[in-house]
């Protein structure tokens, strides 16, 4: 089956969004990506999903870099204007630049950051991976700075939201009645998954 974009269970994902950023074909390029992932630590991977058809698929392909800025709360704007059109039309950099938002040139890669982001990671291409109607390109982290007074803006429902209210981990005493459970259960020594 699918699931489409503003069906009942794709509402139910709750993501960040990154900021693609990227210097190609198609010139300085900033993209929104839903499809943000941290996926592994060692060594520091970044997944983005991207769509064949947008000018940012084409620069990552070709030049095999591109730079994620974590959108904080308050750059709301910069997502809606970095998603809402594409550089094969329009130089959003340009545009995103009078309308008061700034990029700065990253360090390891030829392409430009966003300044006032909650995380910025440069990324080389580590591999690229087409999934159903995206592409996936997996990032490999050269480089990353992160702003503690910057809080990751979140997406939900095809709404911006921001996080306020932290739920609390199960209590001493629940542990220790999960862990009494947990062990009625443990599976016997040497049994395959
Ligand atoms: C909040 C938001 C999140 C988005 N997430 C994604 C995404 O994860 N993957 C994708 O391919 N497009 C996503 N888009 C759409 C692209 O950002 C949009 O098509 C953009 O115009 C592409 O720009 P480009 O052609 O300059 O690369 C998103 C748009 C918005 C507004």
């Amino acid at each position: 089956m699918d699931i489409p974009w503003g069906s009942e269970i794709s509402n139910k994902f709750i993501t960040n969004i990154g900021l693609i950023t990227t210097t190609g074909p198609h010139g300085q390029d900033v993209m929104a990506a839903e499809w943000t992932h941290h996926v592994s630590y060692r060594p520091g991977l970044i997944a983005v999903s991207v769509g064949p058809s947008h000018a940012t698929h084409e620069n990552i392909a070709q030049t095999e870099e591109f730079g994620i800025s974590i959108c904080s709360t308050d750059q709301t704007v910069l997502s809606s204007v970095s998603g809402g059109y594409s550089a094969r039309e329009y130089d959003k950099i340009s545009a995103l630049q009078e309308l008061g938002f700034e990029f700065y040139p990253a360090k390891t890669i030829k392409t430009l950051m966003v300044k006032g982001a909650c995380a910025n990671i440069e990324c080389r291409l580590f591999k690229t991976i087409p999934l159903g109607d995206h592409t996936m390109f997996v990032g490999e982290a050269t480089e990353g700075v992160s702003d503690a007074t910057k809080e990751p803006l979140s997406y939900h429902a095809g709404k911006y939201w921001k996080m306020s209210m932290n739920l609390p981990k199960p209590s001493q005493q629940e542990r220790e009645k999960i862990r009494s459970i947990l062990e009625k259960y443990r599976r016997q020594e040497g049994r395959q998954h």
